[in-house]
């Protein structure tokens, strides 16, 4: 059975999935470190929450505060028992179309900030010996897909690659590392409803549960994700492109 993780690091808590993990990570008793470039946003929920909250401004394409931001909250907290790496854009151009501007700051937020990210949880674990880091990948790492998703899908894959690379690292040590795959889930990134979008609050329920049992891979909500999985891997690219 995993230990029960305290010290709660969130990314992205401003709005959407970060916010809501962060909702029920509080009603669990965990102590929480969050941030997000969005400060007053963060400190409205935190006061909003039960328990211990610290909050901090952070833009995760700064490296070094990335760095720095995740020290500040290990000593002030003592130890850091898990790291939730959330933070994201979906903002993107089909490439070609002189959109680079839009799908540079996309990889330098989703993926150089994760890695980012990974780096300065990696550090506390190791020197602990102890922590879980949680990497929020997406359904559309499975996929090339085409259109203003391509770059965005290409940053999940290359999370979730990295996630792997790192479990791999550990094996045979007190830490674990969980890759979680959202499907559509309601936030400010996919604010429309539709059928196949999750609304926030069940979705979460169902990524904290997961999160909880600490697997090496998570679809979240499982249902439809985990059964579309292999059938959006196979899909033919003639369909892929009309249901994308
Ligand atoms: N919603 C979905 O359907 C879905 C599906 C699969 C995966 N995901 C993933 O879930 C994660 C959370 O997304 P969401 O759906 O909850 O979207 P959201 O509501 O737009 O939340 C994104 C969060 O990331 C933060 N963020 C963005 N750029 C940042 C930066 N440069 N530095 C620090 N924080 C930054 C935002 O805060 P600030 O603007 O205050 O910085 C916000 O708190 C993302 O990694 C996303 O790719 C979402």
């Amino acid at each position: 059975m995993p230990t029960v993780r305290r010290n709660t690091l969130i990314t992205g808590a401003s709005s959407g999935i970060g916010a809501e993990l962060a909702r029920q990570y509080a009603a669990r008793g965990r102590t929480l470190a969050l941030c997000a470039r969005r400060l007053p946003a963060l400190e409205e929920l935190r006061d909003t929450l039960p328990g211990r909250v610290l909050v901090r401004p952070l833009d995760v394409t700064d490296h070094d505060a990335v760095f720095t931001v995740f020290r500040e909250f290990a000593e002030e907290l003592g130890t850091l028992d898990r790291v939730i790496v959330n933070a994201g854009i979906g903002a993107g151009r089909p490439i070609g179309t002189g959109g680079f501007a839009a799908n540079r700051d996309t990889v330098s937020t989703n993926f150089l900030g994760a890695l980012a990210q990974c780096e300065a949880a990696m550090e506390i674990f190791r020197r602990q010996n102890a922590g879980h880091l949680v990497v929020i990948s997406s359904m559309a790492a499975l996929r090339g897909l085409p259109g203003a998703v391509t770059t965005y899908a290409a940053t999940k894959a290359a999370v979730s690659a990295l996630a792997e690379g790192i479990r791999v690292d550990v094996v045979g040590t007190p830490i674990r590392v969980t890759t979680v795959l959202p499907g559509y889930v309601r936030s400010e990134m996919n604010p429309e409803p539709g059928r196949l979008i999750a609304d926030t609050v069940p979705a979460v329920r169902a990524m904290v549960a997961a999160v909880e049992r600490e697997p090496r891979q998570a679809y979240v909500p499982p249902w439809p994700w985990r059964a579309l999985a292999p059938v959006l891997r196979h899909l033919p690219a003639r369909l892929l492109k009309r249901t994308t």
